[in-house]
């Protein structure tokens, strides 16, 4: 047996049962426990507005809570999307989507996007939406979000409630002012929603 094998072996020993002093300790630091609900349990930050297009050409956005990187090699991201939303279709025959980062100035524009649907109307007319082409997707971004992520679905995984579209990411816009040289974005110069 190796060095490592060893080594690991030594790991797996179940540890020392504390001290009385310790065990002291650990007591008098736990907080009173419930069971909370589930569904709940974990809140996403950030919230994003995904923008997509369907085969006629139409446009569309709608709130998404479900967002969050899936790969560092390649660069993935991944969006949860309900089927009964009218976008679901629109990524699903275009293969695409953008991932458009949103600060605490597009709270009533995020809300609104969350809380109605295409299916009764254009939304991003009403609201007079700014859209600029993708440079290398068929979707429209947001030009007043600070952030937007061009991706191409790759894959995707019906979870439950939501399907997770696995996007690799193609192309990133940024405000000029928010990059380094490198083009390293500095979170810390958005206020999130
Ligand atoms: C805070 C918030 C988070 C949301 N997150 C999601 C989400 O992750 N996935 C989803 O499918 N819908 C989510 N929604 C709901 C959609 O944005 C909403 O149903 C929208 O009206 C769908 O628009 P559409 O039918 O035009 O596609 C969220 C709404 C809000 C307000």
């Amino acid at each position: 047996m190796n060095m490592i094998q060893e080594s690991n072996k030594k790991d797996m020993k179940p540890s020392a049962a504390p001290s009385a002093d310790a065990g002291d300790t650990l007591k008098t630091s736990q907080n009173a426990k419930g069971q909370a609900n589930k569904k709940t349990c974990l809140q996403p930050i950030p919230r994003v507005l995904v923008s997509c297009r369907n085969a006629e050409g139409e446009d569309n956005v709608l709130a998404v809570g479900y967002c969050c990187n899936c790969s560092y090699d390649p660069p993935m991201v991944m969006v949860g999307i309900v089927p009964t939303r009218y976008s679901y279709k629109m990524i699903k025959e275009s293969g695409c989507f953008v991932v458009n980062l949103t600060d605490k100035k597009y709270r009533e524009t995020f809300n609104y996007l969350g809380s109605h649907s295409k299916r009764d109307g254009d939304k991003l007319a009403h609201l007079g939406i700014r859209l600029q082409e993708g440079k290398m997707v068929n979707a429209p971004i947001l030009t007043d979000c600070p952030v937007n992520i061009e991706c191409k679905v790759v894959d995707s995984i019906v979870t439950g409630s939501h399907e997770m579209f696995v996007g690799s990411i193609q192309y990133v816009h940024a405000d000029t002012e928010l990059m380094d040289q490198d083009g390293n974005i500095d979170f810390s110069m958005v206020d999130f929603l």
